[in-house]
């Protein structure tokens, strides 16, 4: 027997673009709308079409180019926002219109001030005004989950009768839990028509229940899953798309359904978002942050490498994540040591190995993570210290940001060499440091991107106030620069060159 599909419908450029600090131009919107295209979800909520001009534009262009997923406009249960929404998905090849009101007594009483029979009036005569300009229509009683159980069912029933062919029950407001909302959505069933539309859940994480919530939801008979790529969205965010769809394949022995998704596509769409909105990854982050299949304790480092089962229920390569998951830290033991010297094709007796060891651990309480270039350095016995060895020096730092969105950010960075020769270049960035760090490598000739850029506060401590720690890859490998200074530009650009010049020590090492 095959197992119900569950569509995904991605709602990370309306419900997830809607949250403070996650608002994107055109451009980004359409940069991760061919990550959620290549992921293979079912259903793009692309914007809010009436909301603003932008919206409009973006729906538009993003239901002119991609092909594949159904594209969808949210619109408010009015006419003017369902014209805006089918006009601008006019050059989509499979569009949908999704249209909402409030229903719960707080919503009809407070925002809409409108009775419950007026309310009821307004979706027949409005969802059926969607489903004359589209075949595809969904309906969404807003605040669903504090509606009562009778007007709701009255609500969705008159959505039915008007033609909506799927049914969204948003948690509006992150209230519920999974037990609850089960049995809403058991209990939904009841309602005449049920069987000819599709039942979605739409889950806000305000007391971090909504990827259990969505999950739930689907046990009780939805079998469409409202998202976001990270899980953004209004307040703490939406339900999590990865989240859901791996919790959906690595569990499906016990939720006995299966997504369209290509899982091998969550990374590259996860750092996407993050790039294009400038919001890291948490490095905790289930699913795709850096600590999700890592592992640094000696233990789980030890077990991990027996069989990575041990510690390990999904595969790294199954979301798209590169698999090396052994961070070697303060926590890691020899074992862990071993295994990483071997795969740099380099090899230590055990007697040279326990000498390594000791300067590894001394090493790893220094900085946070040992690098590989690090590692060569310990077994090849080159004595440069780590983080500062290299033929570059910091001497000019001027980085300029602009509250003004159209002026690029940029720097001018000043390095000294060890011969004496000094350069200066200017650089545009997606930000200052950014800008920075693109000026340390064209003065340095490599070509490398930031990874991680941390920036500590230390107070009292003797040799500078800020340290800054980087960690960047070129050529497909990590190299780490670490510094203190007085001042948080200084440090972060620091830490760019010191990083840069481990990059060049270890090229010397390799060629040598
Ligand atoms: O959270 C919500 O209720 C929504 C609706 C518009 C579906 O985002
Ligand atoms: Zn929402």
């Amino acid at each position: 027997m095959t197992e119900p599909h569950v569509k995904i419908f991605d709602t990370t450029l309306r419900d997830g673009e809607q949250a403070p600090g996650f608002s994107m131009s055109t451009d980004a919107k359409l940069t991760m709308a061919r990550c959620l295209r290549d992921l293979n979800v079912d259903i793009i909520e692309a914007g809010f079409a009436a909301a603003s001009p932008g919206d409009a534009a973006a729906v538009r262009a993003v239901a002119e180019e991609i092909e594949g997923p159904t594209i969808c406009s949210l619109a408010r249960l009015n006419a003017n926002d369902i014209e805006a929404a089918a006009k601008s998905l006019e050059p989509a090849n499979n569009k949908r219109i999704h249209t909402f009101i409030g229903t719960s007594p707080t919503h009809r009483d407070f925002k809409l001030k409108m009775s419950k029979e007026q309310i009821l009036n307004n979706i027949s005569e409005l969802v059926g005004l969607a489903c004359s300009l589209s075949d595809d229509v969904e309906f969404s009683p807003e605040d669903a989950i504090r509606t009562e159980r009778d007007y709701l069912c009255d609500a969705v029933q008159t959505a039915i009768e008007a033609g909506a062919k799927t049914i969204n029950i948003p948690d509006t407001v992150g209230y519920t839990t999974p037990e609850e909302i089960c049995d809403l959505f058991q209990f939904l069933q009841s309602v005449p028509g049920a069987g000819d539309v599709t039942f979605s859940t739409h889950c806000h994480d305000d007391l971090g229940m909504a990827v259990a919530n969505s999950l739930a939801a689907v046990r009780g008979g939805a079998r469409q899953i409202e998202c976001a790529v990270n899980g953004i969205g209004e307040r703490a965010g939406n339900c999590s798309l990865e989240e859901a769809v791996m919790a959906l394949a690595t569990r499906k022995d016990y939720f006995g359904a299966a997504t369209q998704i290509d899982t091998t596509k969550i990374f590259i769409a996860s750092t996407t978002l993050a790039r294009v909105t400038h919001n890291p990854i948490p490095r905790n982050k289930a699913i795709v942050g850096k600590n999700a299949f890592a592992h640094e304790a000696g233990i789980h480092q030890h077990g991990v490498l027996a069989n990575k089962r041990t510690y390990e229920i999904m595969d790294a390569e199954s979301v798209g994540m590169p698999s090396n998951s052994i961070v070697l830290g303060k926590h890691s033991g020899k074992h862990a040591l071993r295994a990483r010297i071997e795969s740099l094709d380099l090899s230590a007796t055990p007697e040279r190995l326990d000498e390594i060891f000791v300067k590894f651990k001394r090493l790893a309480d220094a900085q946070r993570e040992v690098t590989d270039a690090d590692v060569v350095r310990l077994v090849t016995g080159s004595n440069q210290k780590p983080g500062r060895a290299g033929p570059w020096r910091l001497r000019r730092v001027e980085m300029r940001a602009e509250l003004d969105e159209d002026i690029i950010p940029h720097a001018r960075i000043g390095l000294e060499h060890e011969n004496g020769e000094r350069r200066s270049v200017q650089c545009d960035g997606e930000g200052p440091f950014d800008a920075a760090f693109n000026a340390v490598c064209a003065i340095a000739g490599v070509e490398g991107y930031i990874k991680t850029l941390d920036i500590h506060h230390v107070a009292a401590a003797e040799d500078g106030i800020v340290r800054a720690e980087t960690l960047i890859e070129v050529d497909g490998q990590e190299f780490m620069g670490a510094v203190r200074e007085v001042d948080v530009a200084h440090a972060a650009v620091g830490a760019f060159v010191a990083a840069v010049n481990q990059a060049l020590a270890n090229t010397k090492t390799a060629a040598a």
